[in-house]
């Protein structure tokens, strides 16, 4: 697989997040954001460990780039952090919070990176929290807007893609049902990791704010600025494949359903207008309404879908709504059953993280979904990538011949090419998680996604995984290959 077995133009590059990646979270006069104090609290992270130090980019950013340039990446995804920008979430932006990032897409810039920048990737100023409950809260909307107001306004001259909200999906699972990522709140009664049990129903409120918000971000950029600037606006949302368990109907409803839970909470709004059937009748009392109003706000409010994918999973019908009993979060609220192996045998080989199966095929099944119930709206993938695990016993030359990972992306961009030319499925894009090992939200640094290996006991040096090299002959320009 290389580049030619890609259209012209497509794009390349590795993707990141502010606070899995700077670190400096007290300088430049940084407000604290919600991960900040989710991370102070004893027993959230699973190696006890924060992000305070990260992988320092905040000073090592022009190093970085070089590496990004060195292995031919075309772009880099990165995100904004709201409380650098606006310290206690609103009113007069900090000066060097926006020095800091003008430096940044600068030095992108400069050496012919493209950057796609992010606005939101978690971290929510903690002021915003504490004053009305941040993304429960429809304030929210309002503040979200003028935020990104201020960054297409500061740095759009030279930023043509954004990312409004990255994985809305993920927030309300991991934020607001099992507690286990800020702002640690639980729809699950006595679950381990969060003390208050809450309704489930803020699962719900948080995505619609977030849609609403969304919406407000994309609406300004294309009243203000889209005639000057010429950039688009889209948003990541987080995909799995879900493939029913058996040809029986009810297992290829409930994979349906699944699809409709995880990605269609947001695609169908987004594009056709309403949140999924499925959805409207299974969780009628919960699910906000969208209004004829609303639906014209929301519908078409995007000019690609970024695409985070990593995994697929089995799926089958919940008959005796036994999960439901159990978790009582959006997805058992779905009635089905999510499983990585069926009949024993594991839908594929297993990454670090115990959510994360090797499944190359899924990629392109997800395309055509996408193709086919959407009318094959651009999709750039904004993230996939793998893990290793992170212990004391694994050497550093052990760790740098990471040839699973190289096969996960060999295989994945295969079927992605071929979603692209025989399917012609519209993807523009394809980003890899990560750049660089990095801090991995509740799971702390106990696993390594990066391409380039970080020594976090020896000054942070980055060494460059087999991946690197693999990547590297991947992407040599069409040009290149031809003289070869
Ligand atoms: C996201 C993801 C990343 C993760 C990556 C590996 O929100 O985009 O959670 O931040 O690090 O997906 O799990």
């Amino acid at each position: 697989i290389s580049r030619v077995d890609f259209p012209n133009g497509f794009i390349f590059g590795t993707a990141s997040s502010a606070y899995q990646f700077e670190g400096a979270v007290n300088e430049g006069n940084k407000g604290d954001s919600i991960w900040d104090k989710f991370t102070r609290q004893p027993g959230k992270i699973l190696d006890f460990s924060n992000a305070n130090t990260a992988v320092d980019q905040y000073h090592r950013f022009k190093d970085d780039i070089v590496l990004m340039k060195d292995m031919g990446m075309d772009a880099y995804r990165f995100s904004i952090s709201w409380s650098r920008i606006f310290p206690n979430g609103t009113g007069e932006p900090n000066p060097e919070g926006i020095q800091y990032y003008n430096n940044l897409i600068d030095a992108l810039t400069e050496k012919g990176i493209e950057p796609y920048a992010t606005l939101y990737h978690w971290d929510l100023p903690q002021m915003l929290e504490d004053r009305y409950g941040g993304l429960l809260s429809n304030q929210v909307i309002n503040d979200f807007e003028e935020y990104a107001f201020t960054c297409f306004k500061a740095f759009g001259d030279r930023v043509k893609n954004w990312i409004t909200f990255n994985e809305p999906h993920g927030i309300a699972i991991q934020g607001y049902n099992y507690g286990i990522q800020a702002p640690g709140r639980c729809s699950i009664l006595g679950h381990f990791f969060c003390k208050k049990g809450k309704s489930s129903v803020e699962p719900y409120i948080v995505t619609h704010n977030i849609l609403l918000a969304h919406a407000a971000a994309y609406h300004s950029y294309h009243c203000n600025f889209k005639e000057s600037q010429r950039g688009q606006v889209g948003i990541a949302l987080d995909a799995k494949w879900y493939e029913p368990i058996s040809d029986v109907d009810e297992d290829k409803d409930a994979a349906g359903r699944a699809m409709d839970f995880g990605l269609g909470w947001f695609l169908d709004p987004l594009l056709l207008g309403n949140y999924p059937l499925s959805m409207q009748k299974l969780v009628a009392e919960r699910l906000p309404v969208i209004t004829s109003e609303v639906s014209q706000i929301i519908k078409g409010s995007l000019d690609f879908v970024g695409i985070n994918h990593y995994t697929t999973l089995y799926a089958r019908n919940d008959r005796t709504r036994i999960r439901k009993m159990i978790l009582q979060d959006a997805m058992s609220d779905s009635a089905v059953i999510t499983t990585s192996s069926k009949h024993g045998v594991p839908i594929g080989e297993r990454g670090a993280s115990s959510w994360l199966h090797v499944v190359p095929w899924g990629i392109r099944k997800l395309a055509n979904y996408i193709k086919d119930k959407y009318g094959n709206p651009p999709v750039i993938i904004t993230e996939n990538g793998m893990d290793d695990s992170n212990r004391p016993h694994i050497t550093i030359e052990k760790a740098l011949q990471d040839h699973k990972r190289i096969n996960y992306h060999r295989d994945y961009l295969s079927n992605l090419s071929a979603a692209i030319r025989q399917d012609k499925c519209d993807i523009r894009g394809y980003f890899v998680w990560s750049l660089l090992d990095n801090w991995e939200w509740n799971l702390g640094y106990t696993v390594r996604f990066g391409l380039y290996y970080v020594d976090f006991k020896n000054n942070l040096t980055r060494i460059p995984k087999a991946s690197v090299k693999w990547f590297k002959n991947m992407l040599i320009s069409k040009r290149e290959l031809s003289y070869r």
